[in-house]
């Protein structure tokens, strides 16, 4: 049963959830909207409460007290630890997925087993307790080789190896505990060439409703080069990912794992995120993650038009098949702010100019990443810490706005980079 004036909590403090406060604070079924913990940019949607997202004990307290009607966590860490189970339980629903449903990003060798069974395509591989057997297999397999801890490691789990020598070295460290327990199985499979894409889907259990698609740049610096991070920017839709491609991801990716993880009596509800390499038309699972991409969200939240919070519901409620969203045709693009050295060591505090000349730019969301109010002045609390979000006709237009209002940000301390969109806006050059 959907009411109105619901109560809604909002778990998390990243650009994404910027991103989802913005969306749900459209909706006409809210009634009041927390954040917990948010951050400076959140808080002008929604209330925030000092909570960490991975207090279970305290955020299940505090929506009990507040008689929460609905909740929607953001990040994956509170879900693979259960987060869902644990509003639900406590009568409080939630979106998911559940724990059970969680371990399709918390755990990859699962992931590669439930593809295995079900014929789901994506790089071949094998999982490991032991370095000596994990480099006999490694050796089996061509060069560069991908290296992965099987448990959640903040994005960096993934090793491509270039050489024996380096994927020896990379065995060995992930053995010695490199990711903590993250490490303690290892993944190792071939290399896949093709470009990548992001796929995310929202499902009830058993409806699969196709969100949009986008692409996310995952290096800090331009060229695609330098240390991989959480993502320095990124665009919808992804040109790379065709209709064909979109309906193949659908029918051979996305819908028999759904299946699959309701036969297994543990159905996934929620957003899945498909990380997919393309090539040729043909979409190779790389990982699926039990949420929204960050930046990715902020992208689909300016081009979603239907109420998101309905949507949510739906999915929770187990009512998707009655559901159709509509969505914007313009492309959205996102270039993240992020603090000088990121991903590396960055100093905190630093202070942001005033963003209303950005905001003002027609198109232009500025979601906030790692920011807290000092006293009246805007600082710097994160890595990522700004995302300059622009709607456009194409996603060369989308960009420019973009970039016009990140030169109206005062902001010594940050850096971007110059080329968010380049995949996209050379295929639409070929294919105008
Ligand atoms: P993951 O955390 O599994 O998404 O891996 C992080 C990144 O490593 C991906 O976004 C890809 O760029 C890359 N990667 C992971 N697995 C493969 C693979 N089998 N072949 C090529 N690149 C990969
Ligand atoms: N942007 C990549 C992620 O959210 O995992």
């Amino acid at each position: 049963m959907v009411g109105t004036n619901l109560n809604v909590l909002l778990v998390g403090s990243g650009g994404r959830e910027h991103a989802l406060a913005w969306a749900l604070s459209a909706s006409p079924l809210l009634g009041k909207l927390y954040c917990a913990p948010g951050n400076a940019g959140i808080a002008e949607a929604a209330e925030c409460v000092p909570i960490p997202a991975t207090d279970l004990d305290r955020l299940v307290a505090f929506a009990r007290e507040k008689k929460i009607d609905f909740a929607v966590i953001g990040p994956e860490t509170p879900l693979v630890m259960g987060l869902w189970d644990r509003f639900e339980r406590a009568g409080i629903r939630a979106l998911g997925p559940s724990m059970a449903g969680a371990v399709l990003e918390g755990s990859k060798g699962f992931v590669k087993d439930l593809c295995a069974e079900y014929d789901i395509p994506t790089a071949r591989y094998g999982r490991f307790n032991e370095a000596a057997v994990a480099i006999a297999f490694a050796e089996t397999l061509g060069l560069p080789v991908v290296i992965k801890a099987d448990g959640l490691a903040a994005g960096k789990g993934v090793i491509i190896a270039e050489t024996r020598a380096e994927a020896d070295r990379a065995i060995a460290s992930m053995f010695e505990g490199q990711f903590g327990e993250a490490g303690a199985e290892v993944v190792i499979e071939e290399f896949l060439g093709g470009e990548e894409a992001s796929f995310f889907v929202l499902t009830d259990g058993e409806h699969v409703l196709p969100l949009a698609g986008a692409q996310d740049h995952k290096r800090a610096f331009d060229g695609d080069r330098g240390p991989n991070t959480g993502g320095m920017g990124a665009y919808s839709p992804a040109p790379v990912l065709t209709p064909g491609v979109a309906e193949k991801t659908m029918e051979k990716i996305v819908k028999p794992t759904i299946a699959a993880m309701r036969a297994r009596g543990t159905p996934y509800m929620g957003v899945l995120y498909a990380g997919l390499m393309i090539r040729d038309g043909e979409p190779k699972l790389i990982e699926y993650n039990c949420r929204f991409g960050d930046p990715e969200c902020q992208v689909l939240m300016l081009r979603l038009k239907s109420d998101l919070l309905t949507a949510l519901l739906a999915a929770r409620d187990g009512q998707l098949a009655n559901l159709d969203l509509r969505w914007r045709d313009e492309a959205a693009l996102t270039v993240v702010m992020a603090a000088r050295g990121y991903p590396g060591m960055y100093e905190k505090g630093s202070v942001i100019g005033d963003l209303s000349k950005a905001q003002g730019i027609e198109g232009v969301q500025v979601f906030h990443a790692g920011t807290e109010r000092h006293g009246g002045k805007l600082v710097a609390t994160g890595g990522r810490v700004l995302n300059v979000t622009a709607l456009g006709k194409s996603v060369a237009e989308a960009q420019t706005r973009a970039y016009k209002a990140v030169d109206l940000i005062d902001w010594p301390g940050g850096f971007c980079r110059r080329d968010i969109g380049w995949r996209g806006i050379e295929r639409e050059k070929h294919n105008p």
